[in-house]
C-alpha cells in the first residue's frame, strides 16, 4: 500500500519512517527543497534517537522517499496523512493554514478513492473543514473519507512510542476507512495494542483531553511542591505515595520548572480557546496554564535566594537547556524565561546542553556555551540543573566543588539526593523537598 505523509516535521518524519518500517511504501512531502534534499542524502534535520537509522534503512530498501511534489504523491497514495504544523495563532488557538493548503491540493489532485487522515493535533471540527475544502476543490468528483488518527508520540522516545503504543485512536465515519487504517497498523495487532474506534470529532477531542490531563498532573504536582516547601514536606515522596494508588498512577508527577515543548503549552491554550469559542470557560485548564506560566519566575526566585538575594556580578552555570532530555528541541523550554530573568537581574550565564545548544542560540543571547558539565561549573557562583539528561545524574561532585566559586547547587528537577549533596558540603536547593 502507498502512503503519503504531508509534513516533514517531527510527527511527519517519525510517522513516515515507522510506517515504512511496517513494510508500507511511504512518500514524505515537504515544501522546503533544501530540507528534502538533505533527507534524500540521509541527513535527518531533527534529533531523535533511532530515527536516522530507521530512515536510512527504509530508504535504502526502497520503501521510504522524500519529495517536494505533493501532487504526484497524492495521486499515488491510497492514504494521505496530514502531519503539517499547527502553530498557535494570536488568540492561543491552532492556526490551520498549512492544513487548509494541503486539503486544497488534495482536492485539486485526487484521481480516485483516498483516505485523508489528520495526525496533527487539530481542533474539533477540522475533519469536517477538510472534507468541505476537498469537495470544493475537486475538479472531478471522487469518493474519499476523512479520518482522525492522533499521535501520542513523546520526543526522545517517539519510535518506541509508535512501535509500542498504549493505544491507537481511529476516528472515521466509514467502515472502509476504518478497515484501511486498521490494516496499516496490522503489526500492532500482534502485540495486542488496544484500538479505540470512534467518530472523527471524538478522536480529535481524545488528543486534547489526554494532553490537557497530563499537563494538569504536572501543574498539580508543581503547586503541591510549592506547598511542600512551605510546610516542610517532601514532594517526591508525596508523588510516590499518591502515584502508587492505581487510580492516580505514578507518571507525570515529577515537580520541576514547568512543562514546555511543542505540545502541552500549545494544546492547553488551544483547548481553552476552543472551549471559549463554544461559550465555555475551561477553568481547570486555564489554571493549569497560569500555574505553568508562573513557574519560571518561581524558579528564578529560588536561584536568587540560593545566592543570597542579589545576582549582580554573579556567574551562573546552567546544566541542560532543552525542554526535556533526549531532544534538541528548545520550543517553549522553561529555561528560556528562566535564563532571561537571571540575566535581567544582572547574572552572567554559561551553559551546557548535550544536544540543544545550537537551537538555544535562536532563543537566548549573551550565553557562554561550554563543552561539558565541568567547564560549565568553572568559576560559577551557582550550578543550576535545568534539564535532567542522564549524563548529569552521575557527576563527580568533588571535581565540581573544586571548580565552583561558591558551593551552590540548585536542582530544578529533583534528581540529586539532598543528604548526599549536603554531605559534599554544597548549599543545595531543590523543588519541594526539605
Ligand atoms: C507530549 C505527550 O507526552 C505526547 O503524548 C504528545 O504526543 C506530545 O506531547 P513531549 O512534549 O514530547 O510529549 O514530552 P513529555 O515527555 O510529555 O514532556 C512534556 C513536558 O512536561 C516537558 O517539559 C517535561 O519536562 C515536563 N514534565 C513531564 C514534567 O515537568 N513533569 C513530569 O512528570 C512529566
Amino acid at each position: 500500500m502507498n502512503i503519503c505523509v504531508a509534513g516533514v516535521g517531527y510527527v511527519g518524519l517519525v510517522t513516515g519512517a515507522c510506517f515504512s518500517g511496517f513494510g508500507l511504501r511511504v512518500t514524505c512531502v515537504g515544501r522546503d527543497a533544501s530540507k528534502i534534499s538533505m533527507l534524500n542524502q540521509g541527513k535527518v534535520p531533527i534529533y531523535e534517537p533511532g530515527l536516522a537509522e530507521l530512515i536510512e534503512k527504509n530508504a535504502n530498501e526502497g520503501r521510504l522517499s522524500f519529495t517536494t511534489d505533493i501532487k504526484e504523491s497524492v495521486r499515488n497514495a491510497l492514504v494521505i496523512f496530514i502531519a503539517v504544523g499547527t502553530p498557535s495563532d494570536e488568540h492561543g488557538g491552532a492556526d490551520l493554514k498549512y492544513v487548509e493548503e494541503v486539503a486544497k491540493t488534495i482536492g485539486q489532485t485526487m484521481n480516485g478513492y483516498k483516505v485523508v487522515v489528520t495526525k496533527s493535533t487539530v481542533p474539533v471540527g477540522t475533519g469536517k473543514m477538510i472534507e468541505a475544502i476537498i469537495k470544493e476543490n475537486q475538479t472531478k468528483p471522487c469518493a474519499f473519507d476523512v479520518a482522525s488518527n492522533p499521535e501520542f508520540l513523546r520526543e526522545g522516545s517517539s519510535i518506541e512510542d509508535f512501535m509500542r503504543p498504549n493505544r491507537i485512536v481511529i476516528g472515521a465515519e466509514s467502515e472502509q476507512a476504518v478497515a484501511i487504517l486498521k490494516d496499516l497498523y496490522n503489526p500492532l495487532y500482534l502485540i495486542e495494542t488496544p484500538f479505540v474506534i470512534t467518530d472523527v470529532a471524538t478522536a480529535e477531542m481524545i488528543k486534547y483531553a489526554s494532553n490537557a490531563f497530563l499537563a494538569t498532573k504536572i501543574s498539580f504536582i508543581n503547586e503541591m511542591s510549592a506547598i511542600c516547601d512551605q510546610v516542610g514536606a517532601d514532594v517526591h515522596q508525596v508523588a510516590k505515595g499518591m502515584g502508587l494508588d492505581g487510580r492516580i498512577g505514578r507518571k507525570f508527577l515529577h515537580a520541576g520548572p514547568g512543562f514546555g515543548g511543542s505540545c502541552f503549552p500549545k494544546d492547553t491554550r488551544a483547548i481553552s480557546q476552543i472551549a471559549r469559542q463554544y461559550g465555555y470557560e475551561f477553568k481547570i485548564v486555564d489554571a493549569v496554564i497560569k500555574v505553568n506560566e508562573e513557574r519560571p519566575e518561581m524558579m528564578i526566585e529560588r536561584i536568587v535566594s540560593a545566592l543570597g538575594g542579589d545576582l549582580k556580578g554573579t556567574l551562573i552555570g546552567i546544566l541542560g537547556l532543552t525542554f526535556k532530555p533526549n531532544t534538541d528541541d528548545m520550543r517553549e523550554s522553561p529555561t528560556i524565561p528562566i535564563i532571561k530573568g537571571l540575566q535581567e537581574r544582572g547574572a552572567k550565564i554559561q551553559a551546557y546542553d548535550p544536544a540543544g545548544m545550537e537551537q538555544a542560540r535562536q532563543y537566548l543571547r549573551d550565553i557562554d556555551y561550554k563543552e561539558d558539565l565541568y567547564t560549565v561549573a568553572q568559576g560559577a557562583d551557582a550550578l543550576v540543573l535545568a534539564t535532567e539528561w542522564n549524563q548529569f545524574r552521575n557527576i563527580d561532585w568533588e571535581r565540581v566543588k573544586k571548580v565552583l566559586r561558591r558551593p551552590v547547587v540548585v536542582d530544578l528537577r529533583n534528581i540529586y539526593d539532598p543528604q548526599r549533596m549536603r554531605a559534599f558540603g554544597f548549599h543545595y536547593t531543590s523543588v519541594g523537598r526539605p
